[in-house]
């Protein structure tokens, strides 16, 4: 895909191979600054405060957290127990998206024979770049799959804009290029169907007004930021053909994690018979779980990101208090959304519906 500038994915290793680099998506959209990583503190933190977020970036970013753990192992006495300890640190950064205790765990298999902290270094260097061309082209894939069905609305609206209400953010600086509810989209606008994008704004951190908006806008699809309480209003006069969401973890069943608020999307998307598509790599599927809203854990986030907001003022981004200083707030950063309220998955291996026997039909081998 083609961006205005550089950098083109959100993570990246520079000329020296012992630092990661990623783009500090707090800062986004009004500043584009990247953060280097040289340890296994730095990589959590990283993922913990967001500079990196989205399921897939968080398991490249936990997969490029195990090679720097395999670094710091080289300066230790039991170096393969340290590492195991650091890997479990790493899984423990945030709790939802699945794919980070998936990469790490990739990780600690691969290097499971390993027996001297070099190796263990040149392993799980080679995985994580491995994982994160895996990702890409898992998108790409989800994108051309996706496209199918923008063109069949395209279709039945004999050419007319269709127009698709996405929520958070989904796209490359979530995934590491094209995004997963992205990926049709931008397929979509480069097959010279006319698109439009709802972009939920994404209260508390604003992933859609600032990172969706932003990543849209520098690829030239058209999109209207919108409140999250505006979608419904939209779907019940028409304006909304087809939702497409990402997810942090959806269980073998058809139950989706994703960011709070979109389980009221696919109420009202229900409600008014709009498509509601999830948009997903198979490392965001968990094979495990058969419960979305019994076993998923749902992590709670420190209340004043609800309390505060942050934006540009007189060219410089500051934050303010909204609620009176005293009054309490929750911070509740995922919901599920039960499989009876999803249309399908679009995956790399196609799309298909939202049950375990339709899962399981394309992805046998799980
Ligand atoms: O808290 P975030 O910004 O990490 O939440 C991200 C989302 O909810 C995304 O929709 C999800 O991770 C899918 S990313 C392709």
């Amino acid at each position: 895909m083609q961006r205005a500038s550089r950098p083109k994915r959100p993570i990246w290793l520079g000329d020296d191979p012992t630092i990661v680099h990623v783009i500090d998506q707090r800062q986004l959209p009004h500043h584009l600054v990247v953060a280097p990583l040289r340890t296994v503190d730095e990589m959590i933190i990283a993922i913990q405060e967001m500079y990196v977020r989205g399921a897939p970036l968080i398991g490249v970013s936990g997969a490029y957290g195990t090679m720097l753990a395999a670094i710091a192992a080289t300066h230790h006495n039991e170096p393969l127990a340290f590492f195991k300890a650091e890997c479990d640190r790493l899984k423990a950064a945030r709790p939802t998206a699945v794919n980070l205790a998936w990469a790490v765990d990739r990780a600690l298999e691969a290097t499971a024979a390993a027996t001297s902290p070099a190796e263990l270094v040149e392993i799980t260097r080679e995985l994580a770049a491995d994982i994160a061309e895996e990702e890409v082209e898992n998108c790409r894939r989800i994108g051309q799959h996706g496209v199918e069905l923008i063109r069949a609305l395209s279709e039945r609206k004999d050419g007319g804009t269709v127009n698709i209400l996405t929520h958070c953010n989904a796209g490359w600086l979530a995934c590491v290029e094209w995004g997963t509810a992205t990926a049709p989209v931008y397929a979509a606008a480069a097959a010279g169907l006319d698109v439009h994008v709802w972009v939920d704004e994404t209260r508390p951190l604003n992933q859609g007004a600032r990172l969706t908006a932003w990543e849209l806008g520098r690829q030239g699809v058209p999109h209207t930021v919108i409140t999250d309480n505006a979608g419904g209003h939209l779907m019940q006069h028409g304006r909304v053909d087809l939702v497409i969401v990402g997810t942090d973890r959806t269980t073998h069943t058809g139950d989706v994690a994703n960011k709070i608020g979109t389980y009221l999307k696919a109420l009202a998307a229900h409600d008014n018979e709009v498509p509601f598509y999830v948009a997903l790599p198979s490392s965001t599927f968990d094979w495990q779980m058969r419960d979305g809203l019994a076993e998923i854990p749902i992590e709670e986030r420190d209340p004043d990101e609800v309390r505060q907001i942050q934006g540009l003022v007189d060219g410089e981004v500051r934050t303010v208090l909204v609620p009176p200083l005293d009054s309490p707030a929750g911070n509740y950063a995922f919901d599920v959304t039960p499989s009876r309220l999803v249309t399908g998955f679009i995956t790399e291996r196609g799309i298909c519906g939202a049950s375990e026997a339709e899962i399981h039909r394309l992805f046998p081998d799980k």
